[in-house]
């Protein structure tokens, strides 16, 4: 398990990190590869959606584009102060400070749940994806993006030792160990050469 599946770990990470997170982001992660993946939801302006490890609401902005309530949740106050500052503490978005793996909502409270770039630093992925399945509609959706497997064996190495990195066979299997039957795998990229995202897209059973 990498340094930072860790939650206490990745709470300190993002204390330092989200003092400059905006402005390093798009290196990884950038607003037309966000943009694709939430195309590919085909939101409804009435869907209720959680946006799970929000940080400081790169996601939940663009989402605000497509829907009139979204739901943040993040386990850094940190990370979340900074989404305060760009929507209010009580504005259009209701902010949790909360944990992935125990996601303070009713059963089939949302349509859709999303979740970008967080999954990479849960130490049980598969119990966070049953607590995104749980909250979820029947036939809803719940999309979440993480880091591709590096190809070559040494960043693979380096990979490992820091947090999640996964090809499309391991998000099947933790998919599927989560209770999912249906779902598809993207692979997202901003240019040759930049890092990669998969992105799944999974139908929560009837
Ligand atoms: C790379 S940032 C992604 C932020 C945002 N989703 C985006 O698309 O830019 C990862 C976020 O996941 C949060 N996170 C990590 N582990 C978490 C957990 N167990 N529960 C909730 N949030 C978590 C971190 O605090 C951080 O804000």
């Amino acid at each position: 398990m990498g340094v930072l599946e860790n939650k206490a770990r990745a709470r300190t990470f993002y204390k330092y990190l989200s003092k400059v997170y905006d402005q390093i982001n798009p290196f990884i992660w950038d607003e037309r590869m966000r943009d694709e993946a939430i195309e590919m939801l085909g939101l409804s302006a009435d869907d209720r959606v959680l946006d799970v490890g929000c940080g400081t609401g790169f996601a939940t902005e663009g989402l605000l584009e497509h829907v009139d309530t979204v739901y943040g949740l993040d386990q850094s106050p940190h990370q979340l102060s900074k989404a305060y500052q760009k929507f209010g503490k009580r504005g259009d978005v209701r902010f949790h400070l909360g944990d992935a793996e125990r996601l303070p909502f009713r059963d089939d409270a949302f349509d859709v749940v999303w979740s970008s770039g967080s999954i990479e630093y849960w130490p049980n992925p598969v119990v966070a994806l049953r607590e995104c399945r749980r909250i979820t509609k029947p036939g809803g959706q719940v999309l979440i993006v993480g880091p591709d497997y590096p190809n070559s064996t040494i960043f693979q190495k380096l990979a490992d030792a820091i947090m999640l990195f996964y090809d499309e066979s391991e998000a099947t299997r933790m998919f599927e160990a989560a209770g999912y039957e249906a779902f598809e795998h993207h692979i997202q990229q901003s240019r040759p050469g930049s890092p990669r995202a998969i992105t799944t897209i999974a139908q929560v059973p009837e």
